[in-house]
């Protein structure tokens, strides 16, 4: 029996209109242009702006983006992802937010938080449902209002992120391209080094809890890196070595957008050339979920079909992995 695979057949990119610059961050805590672009990497980050605004309102674009490219009635779509941190609300699921306002009303859909490797734990998850037959279509959404956790306070944290959103979406094919392989991995020991304190079970939201500024993101920067930079090139070297991948067959590196040198450390650690390493850190920053599918969005023009692409991923959780795919359109 020939096997099912998923292809990727749309991908679709949304960035909010308003330019958050470093020079207007220094006006709001202690940096400069100089450190933000030395240690981090990034100019600009767009933020969503306007009264009700949330990350379904990202989503929402980049799902009918898809559906209007491809001429796709939302009827067909049969599963929502909704890749995110940064939920409209605790409960119910983004996704179904987003699905409800897309007029997809004929599947289902739910939300996956793995930080900033959500993308590829919802890319591999929307794989798996095709490749068993459960499912033909799914949009797998990254999507993320990180403005909304971010303490802009504080300068260690908010020069890195920023808004956005990305989608994809995933076809059954039994051609021998799409979704190839991943390698996914989490260790809840890294959950001390970069959470958000409070507004879960835990530590319920309370006016001391608001007092104490426990609703943004905290992160130790320096473990994360150390982290990051270890973990995103052990998975993608395991993967390329369990599927007899060398650098040369690597088309481009598709990495999570979360510190220039952190790509760049990933990009020589696998000896990929920095050309085939794609950025876009620099005009986005950190938008957590929404990065690769970003990334994918802006370069596809570059990729043709059978090109080996390398996703990789590292965030909160701790989470990380890498996927192999061979680009399908
Ligand atoms: O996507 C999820 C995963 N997240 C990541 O991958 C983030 C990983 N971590 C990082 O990217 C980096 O650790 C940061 C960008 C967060 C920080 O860079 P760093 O090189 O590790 O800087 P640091 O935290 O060691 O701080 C160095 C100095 C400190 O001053 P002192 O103590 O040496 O006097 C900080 O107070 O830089 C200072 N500093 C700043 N100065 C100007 C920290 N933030 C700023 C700032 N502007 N925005």
């Amino acid at each position: 029996m020939t096997k099912v695979r998923a292809a990727i057949t749309a991908v679709e990119g949304y960035l909010p209109d308003y330019i958050l610059t470093n020079d207007e961050l220094s006006t709001m805590v202690d940096t400069n242009d100089e450190w933000i672009m030395t240690r981090i990497g990034i100019k600009e980050r767009r933020i969503l702006k306007g009264e009700g605004k949330g990350t379904s309102d990202l989503g929402e674009k980049v799902v009918k983006k898809i559906l209007e490219s491809k001429s796709i009635d939302p009827s067909e779509i049969e599963l929502v992802i909704c890749c995110t941190v940064t939920p409209d609300m605790l409960f119910p699921a983004t996704a179904n937010i987003i699905a409800d306002k897309c007029g997809i009303k004929n599947g289902f859909g739910f939300d996956i938080n793995a930080g900033c490797s959500g993308f590829i734990y919802g890319l591999t998850t929307a794989a798996k449902y095709i490749e068993s037959g459960f499912v033909k279509k799914v949009i797998v959404v990254g999507a993320e209002k990180m403005s909304s956790i971010v303490n802009y306070q504080d300068r260690a944290t908010c020069p890195i992120f920023g808004d956005g959103a990305g989608a994809v979406l995933l076809e059954a094919t039994e051609e021998e391209f799409g979704f190839m392989d991943s390698g996914l991995y989490s260790d809840g020991v890294g959950r001390i080094h970069l959470h958000q304190k409070a507004g879960g079970s835990v530590r319920p939201p309370s006016h001391e809890t608001i007092d104490a500024r426990e609703h943004f993101i905290y992160q130790e920067g320096q473990p994360v890196f150390k982290w990051a930079v270890t973990k995103m090139a052990e998975a993608t070297e395991a993967l390329m070595q369990k599927n007899n991948l060398k650098a040369e067959d690597i088309s481009f590196v598709l990495p999570h957008q979360a510190n220039l040198r952190i790509i760049d450390a990933t990009g020589s650690r696998l000896g990929v050339d920095p050309s085939k390493v794609l950025r876009n850190i620099e005009k986005y920053g950190n938008t957590t979920s929404a990065t690769i599918p970003l990334l994918m969005w802006e370069n596809q023009s570059k990729f043709k079909k059978g090109d080996n692409l390398i996703l990789t991923a590292f965030g909160a959780g701790f989470t990380w992995g890498a996927i192999w795919i061979k680009w399908a359109i």
